[in-house]
């Protein structure tokens, strides 16, 4: 079986300093995968690279079979691979609306099919909705991220890459989104999750990968890595098991 991602031997370097070495990882169709790892292991560095942000030194991403090593961002996009970044990056002076429409931009398809999209995800996110016309800035953080997550499934992707879901919310909102992500994924789209808190991670996850210093140190099914509280203190420090109301 052919993975629809498949990350064969990808370094990255920032000028001089490695921030990925020789790293190999896959999603498979309808899976969920999770990559975890301390501050600073190389997780939103290897999300950035496989979306197209950054190009590897070496190595291959293979999405669907074709490598799209160094291939810009809008056009791994309109090839089904898209990333909801660190801190979500929403155009805080533009409306919720114009921020969906700009999710959809890439895949260059008629706007009739976007108002059928920004129907879509506003039925997923009712609140979306009643704000269309709010500036996004004036959002909640809670808000803010179901905007990242609606504006990342305008370009309707086979692989949604996740940075960091619950960064700075409240367990409960964290538990809303990760609900609905588990819907976009029974309804068939493949989810790439980096989340700080383990627990987290491993719950919503079928597999996992764990990264130290750029490299993959261990993967397995996510309920195996769960299950053994000595790989989580030796690869990820006790303080990333807390629970997220902990933060
Ligand atoms: N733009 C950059 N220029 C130089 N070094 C960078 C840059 N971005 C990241 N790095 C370095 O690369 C390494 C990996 O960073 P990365 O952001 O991928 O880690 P992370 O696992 O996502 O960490 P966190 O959990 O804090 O988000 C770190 O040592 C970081 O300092
Ligand atoms: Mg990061």
């Amino acid at each position: 079986m052919t993975a629809l991602l498949d990350v064969r031997g990808v370094s990255v370097s920032y000028g001089a300093v490695p921030a990925l070495r020789g790293v190999d990882m896959e999603v498979g169709a309808g899976e969920v995968v999770a990559v975890v790892g301390a501050n600073g292991a190389g997780k939103s560095t290897l999300l950035k690279t496989i979306s197209g942000l950054l190009a590897p030194l070496s190595g291959q991403i293979l999405l669907d079979g074709d490598d799209i090593a160094g291939t810009p961002a809008y056009d791994v996009v309109r090839r089904g691979l898209t990333l909801l970044p660190e801190g979500r990056e929403l155009f805080r002076e533009m409306s919720v609306l114009e921020n969906l429409h700009l999710g959809f931009w890439p895949t260059r398809r008629p706007s009739s099919l976007r108002d059928e999209r920004v129907e879509h995800v506003f039925a997923l996110f009712p609140r979306l909705r009643e704000r269309s016309s709010q500036h996004a800035s004036t959002l909640s953080g809670g808000e803010a991220q179901m905007l990242g997550v609606a504006r990342s499934l305008m370009s309707s992707p086979k692989l949604l890459v996740v940075d960091e879901l619950s960064l700075g919310l409240a367990p409960k909102v964290v538990a809303q989104l990760f609900d609905i992500l588990a819907d976009v994924n029974a309804a068939g789209t493949s989810l790439l999750i980096v989340e700080q808190f383990v627990h987290l991670a491993l719950e919503h996850s079928h597999r996992a990968y764990v990264l130290a210093k750029g490299s993959v140190v261990l993967s397995g099914p996510s309920a195996e890595l769960a299950s053994d509280p000595a790989i989580v203190s030796s690869y990820l420090g006790g303080a990333s098991t807390e629970k997220a109301g902990a933060r």
